[in-house]
Order: structure tokens, then C-alpha cells, then sequence
């Protein structure tokens, strides 16, 4: 890290992908979004990526979808893990919501790993709830249950 340089939350830019490529990989080792498909998100989401910089390196990274019928999601969330637990989950999250919630969002979903225990902390504490019935079974394949999460904005 940047220990000098002071972190910022900005959008990102076209020249970021190969960093969230990268912090992508570190945070989901066992299931990191290939290539091709962060780059089709990066330019589907645009103005709702955002991510952690010093102006040397990214540190973390948002992306949300556009409001379809009013309901967005969250896709993913990242922060490196050097640097989880001081605040810049949060700091994302909160700006990714408002960007949300000016674009005409009224609901937001997201899937959870049902262990995450931190990121479903973060989540309760922003106001997500989770799906009556606990975790869909098989979400993402066998043995790869999800916790589904909304937040009504
Ligand atoms: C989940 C993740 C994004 C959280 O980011 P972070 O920057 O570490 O979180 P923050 O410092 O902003 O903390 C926000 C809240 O998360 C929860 N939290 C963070 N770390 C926690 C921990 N170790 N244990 C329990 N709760 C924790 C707390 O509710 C915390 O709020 P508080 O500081 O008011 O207590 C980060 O841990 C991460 O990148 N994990 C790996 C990738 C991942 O699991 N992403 C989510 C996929 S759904």
C-alpha cells in the first residue's frame, strides 16, 4: 500500500481493469470473474464501478447494475486484504447506494456466501435483509449456496 499517498474513492476508468482484474482474483480465489466478463461489466456498468486509489494502485472496487423494474444489484465487492476492516467496504457500498438510489433504484439485491460473516455484517448494517428461508441451495452451481439480500432504497 500507499502508506504516503492518501486513498480516494473514484470511478473507475477503462485503464483500471487490468487492478480489478487483480483485486478480483485476490478476493475470490476459488471463483474469480474471468476476464471477458469484467471488462462487458465494467462498460455495462458504467457510472456504477467504483474503486479504491491512491494514484499508484487500486485497493478495492464496487459494481452494481443499472435499475431494471427499479431493482438493481450488487455483482461484487472487493477490498484488498490488507486493507479490509477500516471502513472502505463501507465507504463503497455507501457510495455505490447513492449513485443507486439517483439513478431510480427502489430496491437493491445481492448474493452472499452464507459464511461471509463480515461481508453479511456489512450488509445488515446498511440495511439489506436477508430472503425469508434461508440460503437458495445450489445458487451458483452444487454446494454453492447463496444467501440473498435486498435493501429497500
Ligand atoms: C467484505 C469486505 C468487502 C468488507 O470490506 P471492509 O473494508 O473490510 O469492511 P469495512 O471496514 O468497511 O467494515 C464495514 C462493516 O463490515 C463488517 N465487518 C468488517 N470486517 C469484519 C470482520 N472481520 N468481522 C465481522 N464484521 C466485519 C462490520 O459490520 C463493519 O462495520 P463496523 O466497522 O461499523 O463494525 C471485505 O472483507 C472483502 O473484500 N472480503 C473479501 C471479498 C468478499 O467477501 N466480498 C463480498 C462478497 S458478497
Amino acid at each position: 500500500m500507499s502508506g504516503e499517498r492518501p486513498l480516494r474513492i473514484r470511478a473507475v476508468t477503462e485503464a483500471d481493469l487490468p487492478h480489478i482484474v487483480r483485486l478480483d482474483a485476490d478476493a475470490f480465489p476459488h471463483g474469480p470473474y474471468p476476464f471477458f466478463v469484467l471488462r462487458q461489466l465494467l462498460t455495462a456498468c458504467t457510472g456504477l464501478v467504483y474503486v479504491v486509489d491512491d494514484g499508484s494502485d487500486l485497493y478495492g472496487y464496487v459494481l452494481g447494475t443499472a435499475p431494471n423494474d427499479a431493482q438493481s444489484w450488487v455483482l461484487s465487492l472487493a477490498i484488498t486484504p490488507r486493507l479490509r476492516g477500516k471502513g472502505f467496504g463501507r465507504e463503497l457500498m455507501t457510495r455505490l447506494l447513492g449513485q443507486l438510489r439517483a439513478k431510480g433504484a427502489h430496491s437493491v439485491r445481492l448474493s452472499v456466501e452464507p459464511r461471509n460473516d463480515s461481508a453479511i455484517a456489512l450488509y445488515r448494517s446498511l440495511g439489506f435483509v436477508a430472503d425469508p428461508g434461508g440460503p437458495h441451495p445450489d445458487y451458483f452451481g452444487p454446494g454453492e449456496d447463496r444467501l440473498l439480500m435486498t435493501l429497500a432504497l
